[in-house]
Order: C-alpha cells, then structure tokens, then sequence
C-alpha cells in the first residue's frame, strides 16, 4: 500500500503518489498505435517517479474503487459473463491471481493452499475466507465476481481455438467506450473492429499472433490511453447517456483543467498454465490536466501530442471537441 506522499525522483519536490506513481505513456510528442508489448514486472523511471515495478498493483484507492465495481455489478450484471466452457479458465485465473497478489503485497493479502483447500486473507477489507478450488459455490457470487472483489483491475479471458483468440469471459466495469456484454463471444480482430487503422497496419493481427505463442509464465504488458471527463471509472457504453454530453461541453468550462483527465490502461497479458487461456487484465489510472501540469516534462509532451494527434484517432478516443482546449491550455502553461 503507498504512502499518499512520497519524495520525487528528481529535485527536491515531493509529489503526491497519484503523480509519482502514474504510468504516463508517452515516449515522444507525437502518438500513433503500435504493438508497443513488452515484458511486464519492470519498473519504468519517469520525471515524476516510477511504475509498473509488479502487475497487480493496489493504491490508495482500493477500496473506493472496488465499492464502485461493486454498485456497477449490482446495479447491471451484464458487466460479467463466463460463457460456459469458461469456468476452468476462471478456476485457472484465480490459482494464478490469488497467490501472485500475496507476492506482492504480503503485508496486505496472504494465500494457503492444500488440495483443493485454499485460505485467502485480505487485510485491507478484513476478509478471510476458506474455499475449495474448483467448487463454484464456496465463492461469494462465484469465482469471477470473487476475483473482481480482490484486485482494481478489469478482468478479460480469451478462449484459443481454431486459430484464433475469442473473448469468451470477463468482469468489466471500467471499460473505456466499449461494452463486455456486446464484446462477449467475439474473437480478438472482431473485437478491435471498431479502431482505425489498426487493420491496415496489421498492428491486431500481429498482436493477436503474438499472444497465441505466449508460454505460461510469460508475462507481458502495454499501455493504451484516451481522456475522461471527471473522475469516471465507469464510460462503458451501457451508461453513455450519462457521460457523453460532457465530451461536447467541457471545452468551455473555465474548470477544464480540473475537470479533464488522461486515462492511462496499464494492459497485462499472461498465459494461464492449465486452461491455456490468455488472461487480459486492464488497470485505469486517471490524472487531472491540473496534475498533469505539476510535471512540466509531462505538460509539454501531453499538449504536443493532443495538439499533433490525427483527426481520425481523435475521433474515435472521443477527444475531438476538446483536445485543442486542453492542449492549448497545457502549452500555455
Ligand atoms: C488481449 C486482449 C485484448 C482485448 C480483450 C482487447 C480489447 C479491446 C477493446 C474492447 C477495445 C475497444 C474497442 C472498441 O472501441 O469497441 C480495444 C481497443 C484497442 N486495442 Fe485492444 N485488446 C486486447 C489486446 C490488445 C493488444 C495486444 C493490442 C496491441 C496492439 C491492442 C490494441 C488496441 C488498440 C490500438 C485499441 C484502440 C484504443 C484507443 O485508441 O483508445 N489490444 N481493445
């Protein structure tokens, strides 16, 4: 668990954790899609600090976010789904997710297992719980709902068969703009249908040749990003009504830098051992421009990439009517 301060890298500032800790994506002033996968678990120096040291990495808003998955799933259960020949691959996630999060972070979670007779501690929430792998009812809601109780990020397993990787289950309730529930069943080029010019470049299939030669104990990790406005976890389609009147407003809003934040994914992709299936976790960070801003390298590099980005990937982020507010606000600055 951070600190909500710690000292900076560099200088004698001391930045926030929120900063300090963010996974800020850009290499250069100008952004286009790539098959940017590399190696997971090493840490990446930034101005402001460094992430990405492990893979499940748990901040001080583990709570508040996990009460809001929570509400969502409550309130839509159409954010999970297990397609039926699934289950083992689920079983399979929570062997692989369970002991790897007590690695991490002993001082929060620890995992015992004898048999099929597994103890799970988590000392954040006060939980401990006896269950037997592979046994549905010995998990609360079951293991996929259980799972997405215990670890921030959203939950994707993708089934290989017939040459191909289909999106066969999931617990999803941060997507960025798109929807589980009509994405369920799909394969991995039908589910990237939607982005430009990632079919041209070949960029999905290259990914997704990539992904059906990972080994179990391979771990891999990407960066995707877009903008959100407010502090919104949950822009899947299903609740479009409720934010994207915002995207058309927010430009004229004296409180754009407060408002407008970059929403960095931090992607892992990792082969389970015994269902073979391919385990796509995403992790959203979200950081104000105001924040942004306390970091010049990353003001600079922001404002130049959102004044730079073509039209038609802007169109698609959903970040076209306001991309030129925020980046000339960033410039300014
Ligand atoms: C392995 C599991 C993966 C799943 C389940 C997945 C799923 C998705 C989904 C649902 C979207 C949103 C599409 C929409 O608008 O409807 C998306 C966007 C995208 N994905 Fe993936 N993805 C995966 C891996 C990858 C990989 C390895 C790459 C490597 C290049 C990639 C590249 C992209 C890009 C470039 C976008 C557009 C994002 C944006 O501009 O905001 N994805 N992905």
């Amino acid at each position: 668990m951070s600190t909500d301060v710690i000292e900076a890298d560099r200088g004698t500032a001391v930045l926030p954790a929120r900063i300090a800790r963010f996974p800020f994506p850009f290499p250069a002033d100008s952004y286009r899609y790539s098959t940017n996968v590399e190696p997971a678990a090493n840490p990446v120096q930034t101005e402001a600090g460094t992430w990405g040291a492990g893979i499940l990495d748990i901040d001080g808003l583990y709570l508040e976010e996990l009460r809001e998955r929570e509400e969502v799933l409550n309130r839509d259960p159409s954010r999970a789904h297990v397609l039926p020949h699934m289950r083992f691959a689920v079983w399979d996630a929570i062997a692989t997710l369970l002991p790897l999060l007590a690695k991490e972070h002993p001082e929060s979670f620890s995992f015992t297992r004898h048999g099929n007779a597994c103890t799970w501690r988590n000392m954040l929430q006060d939980l401990e719980l006896e269950f037997t792998y592979g046994d549905d009812a010995t998990l609360p809601k079951g293991p996929l709902r259980f799972l997405g109780s215990q670890i921030q990020d959203d939950i994707v397993l993708l089934d290989q068969r017939e040459d191909a990787l289909w999106l066969d289950a999931g617990v999803v309730t941060f997507a960025a703009d798109w929807s589980l529930g009509f994405d369920v069943g799909m394969k991995f080029l039908e589910v990237h249908g939607p982005v430009p010019r990632v079919h041209e470049e070949q960029i999905v299939a290259r990914a997704q040749q990539f992904l059906m030669r990972l080994q179990p104990g391979e771990n891999y990790r990407r960066t995707n990003w877009t903008m959100t406005v407010d502090r919104r976890l949950d822009t899947s389609t299903e609740t479009y009504p409720e934010w994207a009147s915002d995207r058309s407003t927010v430009s004229a809003d004296p409180a754009l830098p407060e408002r407008l934040h970059l929403r960095v994914e931090v992607q892992h992709l990792i082969r389970l051992p015994h269902s073979g299936a391919v385990l796509f976790l995403v992790r959203t960070h979200l950081l104000p421009l105001t924040d942004i801003a306390q970091v010049p390298a990353w003001r600079e590099r922001l404002g130049r990439v959102l004044a730079e980005l073509p039209e038609d990937m802007a169109e698609y982020k959903g970040i076209n009517r306001y991309r030129r507010a925020a980046s000339d606000w960033l410039l300014a600055g």
